[in-house]
């Protein structure tokens, strides 16, 4: 599965790009605010930082709209994948834009049925919310899943992108039942490395090979 980081930051971006685990970014019109600096820089910014595809959001909500927005975000770097919201004009706008070449990444998609129409209109990556379901008490992860096996059952290249992970249990969870990529928050891929007994036994190695040839500090 790949790792993408759901961030706009680029200190966070740095620290990640430097484990060489990232293949990928994603970001939101929340997370481009929170930066305070304008989508066109700060995408173009990331690029430098990661070598992967990396989503950018339209702001625009009728399909001609989506469809100029695209273009523009598109042309910023050969990585970009357009990203349009799973509404009516979101998939015009994903037909439209992935005649002319360029990639779509269909976000807020909380149903398979929703998920089928990305792959239809052409998306190169449909993104499920899985935390969101959880919080109104619905298994995102078996929405992964299904979309996984629809995906399967008719060949369509679309790649699921599980979105709104919040726990390394989470990330374990979308790679097992088969997502293509897992976004997730610098957070989570920090705690991803966390193992009680990796601490433990990293200790006994080094005070064990330290009494051995006295090099203790
Ligand atoms: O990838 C979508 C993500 O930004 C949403 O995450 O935690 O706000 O549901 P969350």
């Amino acid at each position: 599965m790949k790792i993408f980081l759901d961030t706009a930051n680029l200190d966070e971006l740095k620290k990640a790009a430097a484990w060489g685990v990232v293949d990928g970014v994603t970001t939101n019109p929340s997370l481009i605010a929170k930066e305070g600096i304008k989508i066109e820089e700060q995408i173009a910014r990331i690029c430098d930082i990661i070598d992967g595809d990396i989503s950018a959001e339209v702001i625009s909500t009728t399909a001609k709209e989506m469809v100029e927005e695209g273009r523009k975000l598109a042309k910023i770097h050969k990585n970009v994948v357009v990203k349009v919201p799973l509404i009516r004009d979101g998939i015009q706008a994903c037909s439209e834009l992935s005649k002319e070449g360029i990639r779509l990444n269909v976000t807020l998609c909380f149903s398979p049925a929703q998920a089928l129409l990305a792959a239809k209109a052409g998306a190169y990556i449909v993104s499920p919310f899985v935390g969101r379901l959880d919080d109104i008490a619905q298994l995102g992860m078996e929405l992964i899943e299904s979309i996984t096996t629809i995906y399967g059952n008719y060949g369509y290249t679309t790649q699921v992108l599980a979105a709104s992970l919040r726990s390394p249990l989470h990330v374990a969870q979308a790679a097992e039942v088969g997502a293509d990529i897992g976004t997730l928050p610098f957070k989570v891929l920090d705690q991803m490395f966390n193992h009680p007994l990796t601490d433990k036994g990293l200790e006994i190695f080094l005070k064990d090979y330290a009494k051995a040839f006295e090099t203790s500090k």
